[in-house]
């Protein structure tokens, strides 16, 4: 393994795994295992809550090393006491991290053997909070949360979405597998990798074609391809602006977002983005765009009894225009990046639809998908692309999404000399 790949695992690194109590105790669980895969060495301590939620015995058999929860136990501060114990770590993992863990991490606490370690340890601290959205957005959690990033604690997620208690929001842990590749990510030193010194624009997710203040045309991208990409390429080395359409997805670590929400916003900030070295179009942008956007909630037609059954028939015509080819300008563009990259998202001949966008609009790869397929394209974990360039065309997976973002990369440094600085 040479130093770039150590860097791309956790090797050498010894993580002492923090787990506070809440329900998203149990993906702590897994995280263990993730962390072991990525060649981590892991002990866990539990706080007295989290105990209540998932029991010791599994967090020792999936660590291989006994499970620490209390600073009052002889028999564990025999074989590594607490303070030898916040030696041994070159991280401190914190996931869940309750609310009440933040608040006494924040404060300085010493009363349980998780806040003692972290008084103790001079390792990095990570934090990936877990709790209902309305503990996440109070200005005491906000404020306590802001101070431990100040003293340079590092934040993965809170994750949006619907949570345990059936509220909707933020708040949800973030799933293990991002949370290993957050402190993957954080391990490459800036200026090092593939991709370091290079700047990379990655846009992402869908554009929302406002019809009215309540309605708009969208598509199901979730945004997770850009995401993979954007979080690929830092984990490469590069410098990566990411240009997000209306998603609910947690920011890669070390990537720099712009959110957006309509195709011609898409278009503003990635051209004000420019210059770059790299752009990759993974957004799936709305071709067309309502000519008028309604001040006021279009209103159907009231009918009364008496009303015929065209009246009653009649549809509703909507007047488009075309948005923007933000892929097409950016290549045009006199500040055009080195390599331009397209996708294409495709039900038909997939191959000839490819190898004609690559044409029209003068890029140089293009990297098809289909959609309409399970496990390819929208609103899922996985993908499979078909790349195609001037000289040459490969298949990526099917694999997960991270791991397309990653071979795709690594596919343009290598077939492609516009990707290498
Ligand atoms: O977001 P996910 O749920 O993870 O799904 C991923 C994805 C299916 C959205 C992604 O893999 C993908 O295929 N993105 C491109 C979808 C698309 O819009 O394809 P297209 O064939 O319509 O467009 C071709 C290219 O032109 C794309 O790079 C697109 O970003 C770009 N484009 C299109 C229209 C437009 N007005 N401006 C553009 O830049």
């Amino acid at each position: 393994m040479n130093e770039f790949e150590a860097k791309r695992s956790l090797a050498g690194e010894r993580i002492l795994l923090g787990v506070s109590g809440g329900i998203a105790a149990y993906k702590a669980a897994e995280l263990v295992r993730r962390l072991r895969d990525a060649d981590a060495e892991v002990r866990v301590v539990l706080t007295e809550a989290a105990a209540h939620f998932v029991g010791a015995a599994t967090f020792q058999a999936l660590s291989g090393h006994p499970v620490r929860s209390s600073l009052w136990d002889p028999a564990a501060e025999a074989a590594m006491g607490h303070i030898e114990l916040a030696r041994w770590a070159t991280r401190v993992v914190i996931a869940p991290a309750s609310a009440d863990v933040i608040a006494k991490l924040a404060h300085g606490h010493a009363n349980d053997l998780l806040s003692t370690l972290c008084l103790v340890t001079t390792a990095q601290l990570t934090l990936a909070p877990a709790m209902n959205n309305r503990m996440w957005w109070h200005p005491a959690t906000q404020a306590n949360v802001a101070t431990l990033c100040e003293r340079g604690a590092q934040l993965i997620g809170p994750d949006d979405g619907s949570q345990a208690c059936g509220e909707f929001g933020p708040g949800r842990l973030v799933e293990p597998d991002a949370i290993v590749r957050a402190l993957i990510a954080s391990r490459v030193p800036s200026g090092s990798g593939p991709l370091a010194g290079q700047r990379v624009l990655v846009s992402a997710g869908p554009t929302y074609e406002d019809l009215d203040p309540v309605r708009y045309l969208g598509n199901r991208s979730s945004g997770k391809m850009g995401f993979a990409l954007a979080a690929a390429a830092a984990e490469l080395g590069a410098d990566v602006t990411l240009i997000a359409g209306p998603v609910a997805l947690p920011t890669p670590a070390g990537v720099r977002r712009i959110d957006v929400r309509r195709a011609v916003e898409m278009c503003d900030a990635a051209l004000s983005a420019l210059p770059q070295d790299i752009y990759i179009g993974a957004a799936a942008v709305a071709d067309y765009m309502p000519a008028r956007t309604a001040t006021d909630k279009i209103k159907k037609p009231i009918l009364d009894q008496g009303s015929d059954a065209a009246s009653r028939n009649s549809g509703l015509t909507l007047d488009l225009v075309r948005t923007p080819d933000i892929l097409a300008e950016i290549a045009a563009h006199p500040q055009r990046p080195r390599l331009v990259v397209g996708f294409a998202a495709e039900t038909g001949n997939l191959a000839e639809s490819a190898r004609e966008k690559l044409q029209r609009k003068r890029v140089d790869a293009i990297a098809a998908n289909r959609v309409g397929v399970e496990g390819c394209g929208f609103d899922c974990d996985s993908n499979a692309l078909s790349v195609f360039w001037a000289g040459g065309e490969a298949e990526l997976g099917p694999a997960s999404k991270t791991q397309v973002a990653r071979d795709l990369l690594l596919l343009l440094l290598d077939r492609l000399p516009a990707a290498r600085a």
